[in-house]
C-alpha cells in the first residue's frame, strides 16, 4: 500500500470534519470580529514549526481551529479593499474540483472542464453585452491585465520573437498598480505608461487622452494602447468608455478595459458601462463582484487570433492530435498558463444554483449600501465625503478638529482604531493626496443594519483617538 493511501472511509470522515468546521464558521459569522485580534508574533508562534517526518493522521486537522481563529473571517462587516465574500456553493465546488484534479490545459486533458469554461466565459461576456467575446479564467485581475496588455503589445508592436520595442500605453492616474506592473513585465517599461491626471470626477478625460497621444506622435513616440478603468480601485469611478473607445478607433490604439473591480456590475446597471463592448480586451474578477472564493479572474477578448498571436507557443508533446474544433481546443494557446485548475466549476455551479437574477440583485444591494453610507456620511457633521460614489466604494474622512490639524494622520489613527475595535473593517485610499477611509461593498452577506453601524463606529473611534487624555495611536496628529 502506498504511504499516501487514504481509504474512502477515512476521506468521508475527514470531509465530514471539514464540512462541520466550514458550517460552524458560517454559523458564527454574524458575531465574529471583522478582523481577529492577532499579531505577527502570534501567527509566528502558532504556525512556524518544523514539518513532521511522521504523519499526524486525523490529528493534523486539530490545528485548523487555530487557522480559523487567526484568520479574517468573511463577515458581513468587512469592507476593506475589493474583497468578495466567498459564496459557499462555489466553495463546495472547489472541494470537488480539487478531488477531481483536472488539468484544464486543453480539451484532451479535461473534456468536461474545458467545455464548461469556454461556454461559461462566453456566457458571462454575453450577459455583460460583450457578445462574441471569448477568453479564459485566471488567477485574478492582475494576471488578466498582464495578458490583455500582452495581447495589445503583440498586436500593435510584435515583440515575441525579437523583444520589446518602445510603445506608450495611456491610463488615468487612478489606474490600478497592476497596470504599471504589467508594463514592467512586458518590457515596455513603467516610464512608457502615460498617466493622465484624473479630474475631480476621478475619470480619464478623453480630450486629455487625445492630446497626449498627439503630443507623443509629434515627439516621435509610438502610442500603443489605452487602459480604461471600469471601476477604479480607490473610488469606483468608471472612465467614459464610449468616448475613450472613439479615441482608440480614431488613433488605432488597442483598448483594454480594466473592469476587475467594477465591470461585473454591468449585470445590474448596464447603462453605467456604455461602450464596454468596444473593448479589445476586458479584465473581470468574479472573485470580487460575483462573490466567488479566491481565486477567479477572467480575461475576455474579441479576437481569438490576437490571443493566439500573443500566447501560442506549443511544444510538440502538447500538440493536439484531434481535428474536431472542440476536441482540438487548448487554453494554453490563448493564455500564459499551461497547468490550470478547474476554476470554472465553482463559478458555473454557483451561477446555476442561484441564477443570474440573484447576482444582479446582490450587486444592486451593494450599490444601495454605498449610497446609504454616503448619505449617512453627508448627514454626520464630523465627516466628509472625498469622492463621488460611482459604484460601491465610499471614500470619506473625519474633518479635522481643533485638536487635530493634520487630517491625514488623524484619520490614519482613526482607521487603526476602527480596525482594533473589530466591529467593522475599512481600508484606506489616497485621493488627491488626502488620506481617506474607504468602505467597498462587494459582500453578499452585508445587510442595511451592518451598513448603519459604520458611521457610529467611525465616530466612536474618532472620539477614542481624540481623548480625553493623551490621544491613542495619535501621538502627533
Ligand atoms: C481596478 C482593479 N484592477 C486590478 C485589480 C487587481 O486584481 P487582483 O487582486 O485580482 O489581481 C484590482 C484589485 O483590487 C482592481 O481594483
Amino acid at each position: 500500500m502506498n504511504a499516501l493511501h487514504l481509504s474512502v472511509a477515512e476521506f468521508r470522515s475527514l470531509a465530514a470534519r471539514m464540512t462541520d468546521l466550514s458550517a460552524d464558521l458560517l454559523a458564527g459569522l454574524d458575531g465574529a470580529r471583522a478582523f481577529p485580534e492577532v499579531s505577527g508574533a502570534h501567527t509566528t508562534r502558532a504556525f512556524v514549526a518544523p514539518l513532521p517526518e511522521e504523519g499526524l493522521g486525523a490529528a493534523a486537522l486539530d490545528a485548523l481551529g487555530e487557522v480559523l481563529a487567526l484568520s479574517r473571517a468573511p463577515t458581513p462587516r468587512f469592507y476593506g479593499y475589493v474583497l468578495g465574500s466567498g459564496e459557499p456553493v462555489a466553495a463546495l465546488a472547489d472541494l470537488l474540483a480539487s478531488v477531481l484534479n483536472q488539468n484544464v490545459t486543453a480539451w484532451r486533458s479535461a473534456p468536461a472542464a474545458v467545455t464548461i469554461e469556454r461556454h461559461l466565459v462566453e456566457s458571462i461576456g454575453g450577459a455583460l453585452g460583450c457578445d462574441g467575446f471569448t477568453g479564459s479564467l485566471c488567477g485574478g485581475g492582475s494576471m488578466a491585465n498582464l495578458m490583455g496588455l500582452a495581447m495589445a503589445r503583440e498586436t500593435r508592436l510584435p515583440a515575441n520573437e525579437a523583444g520589446a520595442r518602445p510603445g506608450i500605453v495611456y491610463a488615468s492616474s487612478e489606474a490600478h498598480m497592476s497596470i504599471g506592473k504589467a508594463m514592467a513585465l512586458l518590457g515596455l517599461g513603467r516610464e512608457s505608461l502615460s498617466l493622465i491626471d484624473a479630474g475631480d470626477d476621478y475619470r480619464l478625460d478623453p480630450e486629455a487622452l487625445r492630446a497626449a497621444v498627439a503630443a507623443d506622435r509629434a515627439a516621435g513616440r509610438t502610442p500603443l494602447a489605452v487602459v480604461a478603468t471600469a471601476g477604479t480601485v480607490n473610488s469606483g469611478a468608471i472612465d467614459p468608455l464610449a468616448d475613450i473607445a472613439s479615441v482608440c478607433r480614431e488613433q488605432e490604439l488597442w483598448l483594454h478595459v480594466d473592469g476587475a473591480y467594477g465591470a461585473l456590475a454591468a449585470l445590474a446597471i448596464p447603462e453605467a458601462f456604455r461602450g464596454l463592448a468596444a473593448a479589445d480586451s476586458l479584465s473581470l474578477d468574479p472573485h470580487k463582484w460575483l462573490y466567488q472564493p479566491l481565486d477567479c479572474g477572467l480575461l475576455l477578448y474579441r479576437s481569438q487570433d490576437a490571443a493566439r498571436r500573443a500566447f501560442s507557443f506549443t511544444g510538440d508533446y502538447a500538440k493536439s492530435l484531434a481535428s474536431d474544433p472542440v476536441e482540438a481546443f487548448a487554453f494554453f494557446d490563448e493564455s500564459v498558463e499551461l497547468s490550470r485548475r478547474f476554476r470554472a466549476l465553482k463559478l458555473w455551479l454557483s451561477l446555476r444554483y442561484h441564477g443570474l437574477a440573484a447576482f444582479r440583485s446582490a450587486i444592486r444591494a451593494d450599490l444601495d449600501h454605498a449610497r446609504n453610507l454616503a448619505a449617512a456620511v453627508s448627514r454626520a457633521g464630523e465627516l466628509e465625503l472625498l469622492a463621488p460614489v460611482g459604484l460601491s466604494a465610499v471614500c470619506f474622512r473625519c474633518r479635522p478638529g481643533e485638536r487635530h490639524r493634520d487630517a491625514d494622520r488623524f484619520n490614519a489613527a482613526v482607521l487603526r482604531r476602527v480596525i482594533e475595535r473589530g466591529r467593522v473593517y475599512l481600508s484606506n485610499a489616497t485621493l488627491k493626496g488626502r488620506f481617506a477611509l474607504r468602505a467597498c461593498f462587494v459582500n453578499h452577506r452585508t445587510t442595511d443594519r451592518d451598513v448603519a453601524e459604520i458611521v457610529p463606529e467611525v465616530l466612536q473611534a474618532a472620539r477614542e483617538v481624540s481623548g480625553p487624555g493623551p490621544p491613542r495611536n495619535c501621538a502627533s496628529c
